[in-house]
């Protein structure tokens, strides 16, 4: 009998549920404490799993009482949110995603990892893999934005980072992809609100990212909050043992989101704790983190005959199999045994620096406002967010504490030393206090430009942060709008750095300024980054992963969208169209400005005609025309032409970069499996349709930007 049958036998049902249960820490001035019980639970093996704790000493004392302390010495796992960067941050997921470079999103994991399990943790409740096509939704800052493929690259980039080679190692951390699945499309874009949609939404566009992640081996699932079509996700046994055991043969952990499983109840599909507990175990869930449903309610729902022992038992052997496969029965102290060294940290912020500066999407450039160069004397830094460190670290920001990011502030001075900078925030974020607005006025007389730092708060995306106003929040537009006039009036440019966890809608503040960084949140190294960027030390080459919108009544908005039977049309009434704004985004998903001028051309595709098993290659010549060096992005995408159920207009199958010095050409190739053109027929199984497909090479998801060619589709 191997370790984990020989305890089974030997535990005790409160042994077992404890296995299955997840509690959250909180911190006293003595140290660490559970919250609603005393450490007595994990000594006597009531509690198996925790959350919320960081901190090597403080991990390993807890682990202490499991280990040395509890009957069986079973080790705690113990995990917590690292989602972009641990105590140093990386860009919020979708500022990274606006990378579209898996090696970075992989590295950025990495590090997490590494920093992460130095201060004992072994698990991280990440990636985050939500498509979301709806900016009104705070979590879209969390996620890859609105494509499903894009999903899957960053799914399997971050599952291998987070995870590395060999789970049991002292820098690897269990990845956890949540929140499967379809939590992006919220009625409304309103938070935990119900969500029905097609199953063949679900399968195309919110499955896929999990099938990714579930490929690369991630050793856990989290459920969504949200009920899909009447069917709470922590109880629904189609998506959860149907798809994810039995179609993906995923045999890891399932652990339940924050007190879901008693939240059944909410959702009215439980009566009481004891029949939540059963429907969760029963749909597939192992863990209950912070419901308590199965410590307590599991006995009673045993004694009802809602459950069985053995499904019991099944759960406590996938979470004792997830403990060995971390190595912490053979070691629970391994990780956290050492601290990084100076080396290490100092990397590891310059990559964050590098990172941050890659991820900032330039959405204008009037007449080459940017960069700043050295001729700039004197400086205006102007807005709420202009020395904001806690702000600068966007939503789940780990155990960064708030004062340790690079203001704009500081990375401005650190990159203009011969400038006189000066600085006012105008006005407050959110409140509506004019009272600083004069003297940010002030701040600007006898400048050669203003640099003007606006957006939204750290906490206004994220969890529990939807919005349905998508401008600046509090009196920022006002303030903005007097700074315009003013520079208008001393003729110096206006760079505008905005600050989002979503596309914010803002085109009056894209027409009057004269450049602008879409930053989203860019961590602990914020400031440097666009320091980089305004100084043009560093080239901009992010790409929105997000369609921007013009007008928060396109939401919903996504490049991926099918034809309509009445397509837009100017002056035909009976169209699909608004009578009061374009159809098209303002940016398009993969928008993005850079400091060359790039040309493309020839674009050859080969073969013309391909079956199943052959890979389609395309090719383009790239010509930077510009006067500075800069990074291009190209993108594959396809469109079906005529297929038994209509396609989207744009499928995105490839990207890829180049970096051409000023008056360099070069050559992309882009390339994916003719295989992934099979969709999902009629009967929602996958088909190979043969005929026409476009493929369509460019710079974004504007159509009239992208060369296209045919290619047959043969038996
Ligand atoms: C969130 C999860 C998170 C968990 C633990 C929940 O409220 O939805 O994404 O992992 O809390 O912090």
């Amino acid at each position: 009998m191997n370790r984990i049958e020989r305890l089974l036998s030997s535990m005790t049902l409160g042994e077992k549920l404890g296995q299955l249960t997840m509690t959250a820490c909180g911190y006293a001035v003595t140290g660490p404490t559970i919250a609603g019980d005393s450490t007595a639970a994990i000594k006597s093996g009531a509690i198996g799993n925790l959350l919320n704790l960081v901190g090597a000493s403080d991990v390993h004392e807890m682990q202490k009482l499991a280990v040395e302390q509890s009957r069986l010495g079973i080790p705690l796992l113990i995990g917590y949110d690292v989602v972009h960067g641990h105590r140093t941050l990386f860009p919020v997921p979708l500022g990274e995603a606006a990378l579209f470079d898996p090696v970075a999103w992989e590295l950025t994991a990495r590090e997490a990892a590494k920093e992460a399990a130095a201060d004992g943790l072994a698990l991280t409740f990440a990636p985050m893999l939500d498509v979301s096509r709806d900016p009104r939704w705070g979590r879209s800052a969390e996620g890859p934005g609105e494509d499903p493929w894009l999903g899957t690259c960053i799914a399997a980039a971050k599952v291998r980072g987070f995870q590395g080679d060999d789970l049991s190692k002292a820098d690897a951390l269990a990845a956890c992809a949540k929140h499967y699945c379809a939590y992006g499309p919220v009625t409304a874009g309103r938070e935990y609100a119900s969500v029905d949609i097609s199953e063949r939404t679900v399968l195309e566009v919110h499955l896929p990212p999990f099938v990714s992640a579930v490929h690369a081996g991630v050793a856990a699932i989290m459920p969504a909050f949200t009920d899909l079509a009447g069917v709470p996700m922590t109880a629904n046994t189609a998506m959860l043992r149907g798809w994810l055991r039995e179609k993906l043969g995923f045999n890891g952990v399932i652990i339940s989101d924050y007190n879901a499983i008693a939240e059944l109840i909410h959702h009215g599909i439980a009566a009481d704790k004891p029949a939540a507990a059963a429907l969760a175990l029963k749909a597939g869930v192992d863990i209950d983190m912070m419901a308590d449903a199965y410590r307590h309610g599991l006995p009673i729902a045993l004694e009802r005959g809602l459950v069985t022992l053995e499904e019991i038992d099944a759960a406590v052997r996938r979470v004792l199999e997830l403990k060995e496969r971390l190595g912490l029965f053979d070691d629970p102290y391994r990780r956290g045994a050492r601290s990084e060294n100076a080396a290490d940290l100092q990397n590891r912020r310059q990559r964050s620096r590098e990172i941050g500066a890659r991820s900032i999407v330039m959405l204008k450039n009037a007449e080459a406002a940017l960069p700043l160069t050295g001729r700039v004397k004197r400086l205006a830094l102007l807005g709420p967010l202009a020395d904001a460190s806690a702000e600068m670290r966007g939503p789940w920001w780990g155990a960064a504490g708030a004062t340790g990011q690079v203001t704009v502030l500081e990375g401005l001075r650190a990159s203009f030393p011969a400038a006189q900078i000066t600085h006012a925030a105008g006005v407050p974020i959110a409140d509506d206090d004019v009272s600083g607005m004069s003297a940010a006025l002030q701040c600007c007389e006898g400048t050669d430009a203003i640099v003007l730092c606006v957006g939204e708060a750290a906490a206004m995306s994220g969890e529990a942060a939807s919005r349905a106003h998508l401008g600046l929040p509090g009196v920022q537009r006002a303030f903005c709008e007097v700074v315009f006039a003013r520079a208008r009036q001393l003729h110096i440019p206006v760079i505008v750095v905005l600050f989002s966890g979503r596309p914010l809608v803002v085109p009056w503040l894209i027409e009057a300024a004269d450049a602008v960084l879409a930053a989203w949140f860019p961590g602990s190294e914020a400031g440097n980054a666009i320091g980089d960027l305004i100084s043009g030390r560093s080239s901009p080459s992010g790409r929105t992963a997000v369609s921007w919108p013009r007008a928060a009544g396109q939401v919903p908005i996504f490049f991926g969208e099918r034809p309509s039977g009445r397509p837009a049309a100017a002056g035909d009434h009976f169209t699909s169209k608004y009578l009061d704004v374009a159809n098209d985004p303002l940016f398009p998903f993969g928008f993005g400005l850079t400091y060359g001028k790039f040309e493309l051309s020839k674009l050859r595709v080969t073969p013309r005609s391909a079956s199943q098993s052959q890979s389609i290659e395309a090719r383009i010549e790239v010509a930077n025309g510009g006067a500075r060096a800069a990074e291009e992005t190209l993108f594959l995408f396809t469109h079906d032409v005529l297929a038994s159920v209509a396609r989207p207009l744009l499928e995105l199958r490839a990207f890829g970069k180049i970096k051409l010095a000023p008056g360099a050409r070069g050559t992309v190739t882009l390339s994916f499996a003719a295989s992934e053109l099979r969709f999902l027929g009629i009967n929602l199984q996958p088909v190979f349709e043969f005929g026409d497909v476009e493929i369509l090479v460019g710079p974004c998801a504007d159509r009239s930007k992208l060369l296209s060619a045919v290619v047959h589709l043969v038996p």
